[in-house]
């Protein structure tokens, strides 16, 4: 494949359409490739192996797809295993943690933080969150990402009212990328602020996923709000070139993009393709181009 900057963006499902957002938002000419583990969703109710087992898999997919990083954006895969798979794989893996210090630096006193099952159980969760233990108040909807995924997915409505605790907070986190997706419906249900790490998240990739110590072809630089200084990129990727995201297992998510115009306002067509990956074109079962 060409010289492109490669992204590999990984979630259990359509929660990481987030992250991908923020990083075209911040980017052009950069390959994306997301990989959505639907068959084992939600990882909320899975152990740390069993999650460890399949991200790793999807993992080596990326690796075969020669990526320059990989984002895991997905708290609860974070949370169980990033660091082994930072030791298991060549190219910067970076994860998705619970927004506990955005929060924090908000002025915060009594924030709730929802995450998952999984998340709420796992000793590096209990570490982001340990200044804090006694002030902030973690829940975990054992449905919202389910319900999130098929909202997403098929357009099924459903009562956020059903998933959440009720009370009174001075922020919440959204400490899953499914719940980023209903940002503004849970800010609406609290009335208060509501935190995620998918900006952060997008920016560590975009500056990790560069070749050769050097900043990557065509990502914006969000500190001066323009583009890089870097005369590797500027040469060999203008910025008029279009980011692509390739779809690779998540056909369903692609048919909405496609079909229903969901995320069409936010990304005109000139900024992005979209596209699903032919089994053709790649062999997931041999996990190499074919
Ligand atoms: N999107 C994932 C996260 O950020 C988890 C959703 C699931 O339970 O599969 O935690």
């Amino acid at each position: 494949m060409a010289q492109r900057v490669c992204i590999g963006v990984f979630d259990s499902g359509a929660g990481g359409l987030g992250i991908l957002f923020e990083c075209l938002r911040l980017s052009h000419g950069v390959r994306y490739f997301y990989l959505s583990d639907e068959a084992h969703a939600p990882y909320g109710s899975r152990t740390e192996q069993e999650i460890a087992a399949y991200v790793r898999e999807g993992l080596q997919i990326f690796e075969a797809l020669g990526v320059d990083a990989a984002v895991l954006a997905c708290n609860t895969a974070t949370a169980a295993c990033v660091e082994e798979m930072r030791r298991a794989f060549p190219f910067p893996v970076v994860g998705t943690e619970p927004a506990v210090r955005l929060a924090e630096r908000a002025g915060c006193k009594h924030a709730l933080v929802l995450v998952t099952p999984r998340t709420a159980q796992c000793a590096r969760f209990h570490a982001l969150l340990a200044r804090e233990r006694d002030r902030f108040t973690v829940f975990s909807p054992p449905r919202l990402a389910s319900a999130v995924e098929r909202f997403v997915t098929e357009g099924e409505r459903f009562p956020l009212s059903d998933h959440l605790p009720r009370g009174t907070f001075d922020g919440v986190v959204l400490g899953c990328t499914h719940y980023t997706l209903v940002k503004d419906e849970i800010a609406a249900f609290y009335a208060s602020p509501v935190f995620d790490g998918n900006p952060g998240t997008a920016r560590r990739v975009l500056s990790l996923a560069g070749r050769d110590g050097q900043p990557p072809a065509g990502i914006f630089d969000h500190r001066k709000g323009g583009l890089t200084t870097n005369k590797r990129s500027a040469q060999e990727c203008e910025p008029t070139t279009k980011n692509e995201v390739f779809f690779l297992n998540s056909p369903k998510i692609y048919i909405k993009l496609h079909d229903e115009h969901m995320f069409s306002t936010r990304f005109p067509s000139k900024t992005v393709i979209f596209s699903q990956m032919s089994e053709n074109f790649f062999d997931f079962s041999q996990k190499k181009w074919s």
